[in-house]
């Protein structure tokens, strides 16, 4: 295996499986999980409609379960668009949910290494990479966010919105730096709907690329499986270069908060929620 594939199966690893049918005990246990996501996805949804309104035809990199598209197309914020990612399981599970609402006509979900970058079939009027997943694509791929960028840039009409989710992580890199093997562990409670009730976190920051990898090991509710495939490694931005990096690939900045209420970035926050527009 290439080191690349190798890096590529640690990502895929982390999301593979995570809406597997073999979690849910009962129809009754999805739709739970389903309300639950929908919730969770309100301030996101909010954002985008408070600032754009009707957004177009949206393509969203690392859709994962597809609650962001689905959630603006409930709210009628979205004509059509176009989810994607590596996890089969995840876009089978969003691919399924589109169905039940009767949005699937306007709304599906294909699965797609987006560092493949495929010529693009259609073109979009936003590009949205949301929980920190860009974050991945530099450390599968040298460039890979410049390379992400330019890719959103074709994909994109003219003035088309960008709109990214970073996370900063600045206690957690700060915590892996204060301990001497370089190595933080915590435990993390999951939500009461989650298949999975706790998972044992284990992260390591390099400095000198920036990156954080992050160990988790899961507990299942239902049995107590453990599942310890789950590793994902994530390039940690400054402000300043994530305002270089979109300018030197051809997008203005319009805003730059710190969450989905509009709350202006500073240093040390942990979120950056960007929103810029194609020049
Ligand atoms: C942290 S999850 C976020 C999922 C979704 N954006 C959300 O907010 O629920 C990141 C997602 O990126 C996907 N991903 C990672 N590398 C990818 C790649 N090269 N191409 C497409 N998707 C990728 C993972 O499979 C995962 O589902």
């Amino acid at each position: 295996m290439s080191e690349a594939d190798d890096k590529g199966s640690i990502i895929h690893n982390a999301f593979e499986g995570v809406e597997s049918p073999e979690n849910y005990r009962s129809k009754e246990d999805i739709e739970v999980y389903r309300r639950m996501l929908l919730e969770k996805t309100e301030a996101q949804s909010g954002y985008i409609q408070r600032h754009i309104g009707d957004t177009g035809n949206v393509f969203e990199a690392g859709t994962g379960n597809g609650r962001l598209l689905l959630s603006l197309a409930l709210r009628g914020a979205i004509e059509k668009g176009l989810g994607v990612d590596v996890a089969q399981s995840r876009i089978d599970f969003a691919n399924l949910w589109a169905k039940d609402l009767a949005l699937d006509a306007r709304i599906s979900f294909k699965t797609m290494d987006l560092l493949a970058f495929p010529e693009p079939s259609a073109s979009y009027s936003m590009c949205i990479c949301i929980t920190g997943a860009f974050g991945y694509f530099p450390f599968l791929r040298e460039n890979g966010d410049s390379l992400t960028l330019d890719y959103f840039n074709r994909l994109l009409d003219s003035n088309g919105w960008l709109l990214l989710e970073l996370y900063n992580h600045p206690v957690n890199k700060r915590r892996c730096l204060e301990e001497k093997d370089n190595v933080y562990r915590h435990w993390e409670e999951l939500p009461e709907q989650d298949p999975f009730s706790h998972y044992l976190s284990e992260r390591t920051f390099d400095p000198a690329s920036r990156v954080m990898r992050h160990r988790k090991i899961f507990v299942r509710r239902s049995d107590g499986f453990i599942d310890d495939s789950r590793m994902e490694a994530l390039r940690l931005y400054e402000r300043g270069e994530v305002m270089e990096l979109l300018e030197s690939r051809g997008f203005e900045v319009l805003r730059f908060d710190s969450d989905w209420r509009d709350t202006v970035f500073k240093d040390g926050d942990e979120v950056s929620v960007v929103l810029a527009r194609k020049k």
